[in-house]
């Protein structure tokens, strides 16, 4: 044994061969965090004065390589001085130098997951051999920094200027046969040969078959294209990022950057620019939101899994009540996570929408040859579909209701239901609106029920509000989460009232959207803005995608909800449009008009809407795009803290990740706790009250964030 750690150890074979194998102890996965580049520069140390070695082969003992950074770690470097986030960057660059230095070949095979910091160790050896098992990339620019371990000056060396910008901006892991074809790995064999070709590679470099200081020196220079050709490659690709990227998402122009300044110098030159563009992009705030997103999910889902743990009979059987749209798809969702279902609706239309609606997106899969039609068939073949509360009831563990909106239903339908199923399981309402505890009223079994509030498409939206009514259990909530994950979702529990967490949030968005719109905003302009702010579509969009019955509907039972704040004086304008013919997208006119131009969804305004809505609102005026984002973004945000004081959400980053996940807040600003810290809460009280002598309690703070504003505090730390 040459060395022998926490995280890694180094033995010595009978041929004179260092093996270092990555196996953190205690843990699932290996990464680099300080601990690990500790014990990795102690390890070179060692080897160093170890004599008789003749090559050093690196592998894993767990089931990824390496997964890369400990992004935990990060946060307290980003709020450093420029010096120290290069000098925290210092000490694991120095060992991947120490590594192209050793005066034997270093061979690294390549396991399963080899990411960021886990893909530039690799870079740094003379050959790599991946299993076909292998995934690789680096995926530093989704979380706003750029790789800081000699990723962007080693890459464009060993694979291409182009791959390099392709892989790095994208941050997309890549198969094992992906990085063959790009030449970032150079062997690729099935799993259970990977470590005799590694061994096999190593012998090959020790007898000279393989000429691994050519493999290195090619490193030590210029990238391998021409400089005229890496100039061209270049100058499209930083219009290309502008263009897809913008301002946004500054990683990705860093990235860029660091790859081609790198590329005429030598490779320490290159790692020295490296650094500087690293410390560029650690410093943006969308650096610390998406930082921030990644570490608030990890909580999220850690917080989910051990709530799933106490979990002691898993849901073998779910039901469904209703096959509409949302039923459906939770019916879907169930089968192709391998729970069956049954499905219940009372008429046979319904059921046949349900199933011809998971029929097609199946179909969607099997044409894209990511599934047979044996395994479609099997899926489908989970999900029963009835008319009638027949014996398989019986076997329901959990039971999701998705009829109607309307409380005199659900009632009749929940009490119904709850004599026909298993005393033990548990019932859970999709209701958008509902409260919880108010639907709750007449059933024997109350503990066991709660809110399971899924959002449209189910398929494809990954957040699920778990709502914990006045006399829901701990455990109710606990097989929700459990069922939830078995989903593939991720839960986020809220307490009980009007909108719950999401809704509430997004209606108070609305509300200063509508007020805008009366006040003689163009909704097209608007949209425009909110758009370019980072929003996947603007609110005016959003509504007819929603439905524009569907948003009266949830403008109604919020407003009255909510009225303080809510409150308005003229009439919605999705009532106009609805006056007027529109429900939104469903039947191709709304706010916009819809149409398919070349087989692909197109909008335009609808003139006569737009006129409709000028005539009813204030004369039109323009207001400035900080004017239009601030009248929007403000009532969100002071409902987040509504929220968070009244404990409908524990934390601001489960009130964020909902946001993120529910709606599609612009990710690289983090949710709205986090703009608020991004303003400042002193600015943004500031901001605020500007608004609350002319529109009201919409913008009036709370006093707790004028407290936080005085103490200079934050919603995250
Ligand atoms: N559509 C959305 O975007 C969305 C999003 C989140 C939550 N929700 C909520 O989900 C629920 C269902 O909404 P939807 O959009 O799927 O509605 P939908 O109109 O598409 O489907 C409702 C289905 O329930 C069936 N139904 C009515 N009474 C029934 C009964 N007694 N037993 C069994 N089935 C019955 C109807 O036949 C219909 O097929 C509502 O509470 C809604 O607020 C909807």
């Amino acid at each position: 044994m040459i060395y022998s750690g926490e995280s890694l150890s180094v033995t010595k074979s009978d041929k004179g061969v260092a093996h270092l194998i990555f196996d953190r102890k205690s843990e699932s996965v290996n990464k680099f965090d300080r601990l690990t580049v500790a014990e990795f520069t102690a390890a070179l140390d060692k080897l160093d004065v170890t004599t008789g070695i003749t090559g050093l082969i690196i592998s894993s003992a767990k089931g990824v390589f390496v997964v890369g950074a400990d992004i935990g770690e990060f946060t307290a470097v980003l709020k450093e001085t420029d010096d120290r986030i290069a000098a925290h960057l210092l000490p694991h660059s120095d060992n991947l130098r120490r590594l192209e230095k050793l005066g034997y070949p270093v061979v690294v095979a390549i396991n399963g997951f080899a990411l960021g910091g886990g893909l530039e160790v690799c870079l740094a050896c003379d050959f790599r051999v991946a299993s076909e098992l292998a995934v690789v990339g680096l995926p530093e620019t989704g979380l706003g920094i750029i790789p800081g371990w000699g990723g962007t000056a080693r890459m464009p060396r060993v694979a291409g200027v182009q791959t390099a910008l392709e892989w790095i901006t994208s941050g997309r892991q890549q198969k094992a046969q992906a990085a063959l074809d790009a030449r970032v790995v150079d062997f690729l064999v099935p799993a259970d040969g990977l470590l005799a070709k590694t061994e096999s590679v190593m012998a090959d470099c020790q007898r000279g078959a393989l000429d691994y200081k050519a493999a290195r020196a090619s490193k030590e220079s210029a990238a391998a294209e021409t400089v005229a050709e890496a100039q061209r490659i270049g100058d499209a690709w930083t219009i290309d990022v502008a263009a897809k990227f913008g301002a946004h998402f500054p990683a990705q122009g860093c990235a860029t950057q660091s790859v081609l300044q790198g590329l005429e110098k030598s490779l320490d030159e290159a790692l020295l620019v490296e650094r500087q563009r690293f410390v560029d992009a650690a410093k943006t705030w969308q650096a610390r939101a998406l930082i921030g997103n990644f570490l608030s999910d990890q909580y999220l889902m850690k917080c989910a899994r051990e709530r799933a743990k106490t979990v002691t009979a898993p849901v073998k059987v779910a039901g469904v009540l209703g096959a509409g749209i949302m039923g459906g798809g939770i019916a879907y969702q169930s089968a192709i996570t391998g729970t069956p279902v049954i499905m219940k609706d009372i008429n046979q239309d319904g059921l046949d929408l349900g199933m011809g609606q998971a029929s097609k997106l199946l179909s969607k899969r099997v044409k894209t040859g990511r599934m047979t039609e044996e395994k479609k068939a099997a899926i489908l073949a989970l999900i029963t579909p009835a008319l009638d509360y027949d014996e398989g009831f019986k076997k329901i563990d959990l039971l999701v209701e998705a009829v109607v909106e309307n409380i005199r239903v659900k009632h009749a339908v929940l009490t119904d239901v709850e004599s026909r199923i298993n005393p033990s399981a548990i019932i859970c309402s999709n209701t958008s609106t509902l409260p919880i505890t108010d639907l709750a009223e007449p059933l024997a079994r109350s503990p066991q029920f709660c809110g399971m509030h899924f959002f449209n498409p189910v398929h494809a939206m990954p957040l699920v509000e778990i709502i914990r009514g006045a006399r829901t259990s701990e455990q109710t909530i606990n097989r929700a989460v459990a069922y939830a994950l078995s989903l593939q979702k991720k839960p986020v529990i809220v307490n009980d009232c009007p909108g719950f967490l999401v809704n509430r949030l997004l209606f108070a968005y609305f509300a200063g959207f509508l007020q805008l719109v009366y006040d003689g905003g163009d909704f097209e302009v608007i949209d425009k803005v909110m758009e370019k702010w980072g929003w996947p579509m603007g609110p005016a969009y959003l509504a007819d995608v929603v439905g524009l019955d569907t948003m009266q509907h949830c403008d109604d039972v919020l407003g009255a909800a909510y009225s303080n704040r809510l409150r308005k004086e003229f009439k919605s304008w999705y009532q106009v449009v609805i006056d007027m013919g529109g429900l939104g997208q469903k039947n191709g006119h709304g706010f916009y008009r819809y149409s398919f131009v070349d087989g692909r969804p197109a909008k335009i305004v609808d003139a006569e809407v737009k006129a409709r809505v000028t005539a009813l609102a204030k004369p039109a005026r323009s207001f400035t795009e900080d004017e239009i984002v601030e009248r929007l973004m403000i009532p969100m945000a002071i409902e987040m803290a509504i929220a968070l004081e009244e404990n409908i959400v524990a934390s601001p980053a489960e009130g964020d990740v909902a946001l993120l996940y529910g709606v599609g807040f612009p990710p690289f600003r983090g949710g709205v706790a986090r703009w608020m810290d991004t303003v400042g809460l002193r600015s943004f009280c500031a901001m605020a009250d500007q608004y609350t002598g002319k529109l009201g309690l919409l913008y009036e703070v709370t006093p707790r964030q004028r407290e936080m504003a005085v103490n200079n505090e934050t919603y995250y730390s």
